[in-house]
């Protein structure tokens, strides 16, 4: 157990480093000051531009791969968790370490990209079919938090399709539900209709 915890722990560490605030502390700028105040890509797009976003999805996908890989290569053997359990809980730590961060005063991003990271390494197959949802919603809607939640909220539906270990279940439902709740502040915009939306890439209602 102590170990399963010092693993989580650098997992929630790692997961902390937020790509956003990290590159534009580089620029003088907190995009939480700025557009929708989440410190994540798509934010980091929108305020910043693409090269800049490119960075932060990079960084924001990349510790959440490097905490799932750390957890998997590093997992006590002889626990009760197996090694994938503990592949998937660090990845579980680092969007965690993502949306409250210890670093950036616990106000991080929605936890997107890091889940992705996650996936990767934990369940590659699901990577593809997140992104058709996610690719395919934001270029119908211009909508991008909707697509993320629509497309956390397949991940359940993948474990049933592809018949996934306790492990992977918990994962999928617990990311669902965490996404969805990150993400409530653009669900409430949505009904409002005051959600900001990427106007030039949706294709309905042109
Ligand atoms: O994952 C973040 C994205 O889905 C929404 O970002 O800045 O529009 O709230 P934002």
């Amino acid at each position: 157990a102590p170990a399963t915890l010092a693993l989580l722990l650098v997992a929630y560490a790692i997961g902390s480093v937020s790509g956003s605030l990290v590159l534009g502390r580089r620029r003088g700028v907190d995009i939480r000051q700025q557009g929708s105040g989440n410190a994540g890509g798509t934010n980091a797009l929108r305020t910043q531009g693409w090269r800049f976003a490119l960075g932060v999805v990079a960084i924001d996908i990349g510790k959440g791969a490097l905490a799932a890989w750390l957890a998997l290569r590093y997992a006590p053997v002889g626990t009760a968790l197996s090694v994938t359990a503990h592949g998937y809980l660090a990845g579980f730590a680092a969007v965690i370490g993502h949306i409250w961060p210890i670093w950036h005063g616990f106000r991080g991003g929605k936890g997107a990209a890091t889940v992705v990271g996650a996936l990767l390494v934990l369940w590659p197959f699901a990577v593809p079919w997140l992104l058709l949802v996610w690719g395919a919603t934001v270029v119908l809607s211009g909508y991008v938090g909707l697509a993320t939640v629509l497309a956390a909220a397949c991940l359940p539906l993948l474990a049933w399709l592809g018949d996934a270990g306790l492990p992977r279940w918990c994962f999928a439902i617990a990311a669902a539900l965490l996404i969805a709740f990150t993400h409530r502040g653009n669900l409430a915009r949505l009904r409002a209709g005051t959600e900001s939306r990427f106007a030039r890439v949706r294709l309905l209602h042109r």
